[in-house]
């Protein structure tokens, strides 16, 4: 599905030279490294940074520095990564689930108004496999129920989301926005790590401080916090990875494109549904179809991976029943996590392994050319 030690060698010299940097630096927690890395993903995002230890911890910390109640709602996907949920319900908030579109995968819009009640105090978009979400419908919603919005973007860094009037990074328009460097990611650690992007003065101090234990001044402490960090030699790799970050994406996209050129018109398979207000970088090109299994087996038997992006929606859950959710509750998470499959998606996948790829699912659905 990726290829991460064949991207590690194109840029091989450079990595090594910045983790030995560290080493020899001998700063392995903040400064140095992190601190420069920072600046620069903030250059990139044209909004303030704060860096953390993952993608879920940037979520966590969103909403502790939301100071939201035990309680209090917040509306969201239930066709997501899990972490979207978990980290609410960790911190005793309530996950309002709503339902998504078939075509994009995200949050239906025109459902949000229709699930807010006297305790909805946010609305948590996802912008799922690399597409944004309509940010600035959004943000219309939150200002008229004045509610927060946080962005998941741990799948869309690097995507631009077109306003009416200009362009923004995804993961910069809400209150604050989340986004995570899992290895696999758009631009991916060689572990794990985080970062938050916020425009508010106020909110950035109070993530940077619950971030680091609740920290003040050393060893003074003026709020309950946690201790994720992103490290240096973390910070060290994605800083050399960020310079590449826009290629990584344009070589998604040219792989996205040849997959649209042999697959779109296929009666029995639906390609991603693109939309005109975002680009969609391809964390996943995912598509539906209902002989999705059969595909997927078929594929497997050719040595092709494929991943089922997610194969039961958060509400049916086990870990989630509480929430009382039942089947049929939201119609189209559930169809969708019975027919998505998402086939290899990475920045070193060549025209020989894409070929292979599309004449085996042609091959499958009968239509050898
Ligand atoms: C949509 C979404 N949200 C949150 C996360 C959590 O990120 P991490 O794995 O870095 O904790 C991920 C990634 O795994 C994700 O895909």
């Amino acid at each position: 599905m990726a290829d991460l030690y064949g991207q590690y060698l194109n840029i091989k010299e450079e990595v090594d030279q910045a983790i030995q940097e560290v080493i020899e630096s001998a700063i392995f927690i903040k400064g140095g490294k992190v601190t420069e890395f920072e600046h620069h993903l903030n250059e990139y995002m044209g909004c303030p940074t704060i860096t953390c230890g993952n993608g879920t911890d940037a979520l966590q910390i969103a909403f502790m520095a939301l100071a939201l109640e035990p309680g209090d709602e917040v509306i969201t996907t239930p066709f997501t990564f899990v972490a979207t949920a978990e980290v609410l319900a960790l911190l005793g908030l309530k996950p309002v689930f709503v339902d998504v579109e078939p075509g994009t995968f995200n949050i239906d819009i025109s459902k949000i108004e229709a699930s807010i009640t006297s305790r909805t105090r946010a609305i948590l978009p996802v912008h799922l496999f690399g597409q944004s979400v309509d940010m600035e419908q959004i943000m219309g919603i939150a200002r008229k129920h004045d509610l927060f919005v946080v962005e998941d973007a741990a799948q869309s860094l690097g995507t631009d989301y077109s306003f009416t009037n200009g362009k923004l990074r995804s993961g910069t328009i809400g209150h604050i926005g989340c986004t995570s460097f899992f290895p696999s990611k758009n631009l991916g650690a060689f572990g794990d790590g985080g970062a938050l992007f916020t425009r508010n003065e106020e909110l950035a101090a109070k993530i940077r401080s619950i971030a680091n234990h609740g920290m003040k001044v050393r060893y003074y402490y003026e709020r309950i916090g946690v201790n994720s960090r992103l490290d240096s030699i973390q910070a060290a790799i994605l800083d050399v990875k960020l310079k590449y970050l826009d290629n990584y994406i344009r070589a998604r996209q040219t792989a996205a494109q040849w997959y649209d050129s042999q697959l779109a018109y296929l009666e029995n398979l639906l390609i991603p549904k693109r939309v005109t207000f975002s680009t969609h970088s391809f964390h996943q090109y995912t598509i539906r179809t209902g002989n999705r299994d059969g595909l997927q087996a078929f594929l497997k038997s050719r040595g092709i991976p494929s991943m089922i992006y997610y194969p039961r929606p958060i509400h049916l859950q086990e870990a989630y029943g509480y929430l009382g959710y039942k089947e049929g509750d939201f119609p189209v998470a559930e169809q969708l996590s019975n027919e998505v499959l998402s086939l290899p998606m990475h920045t070193e996948l060549d025209d020989v392994q894409l070929a292979y790829i599309t004449d085996t699912i042609l091959e499958f659905f009968g239509n050898n050319r």
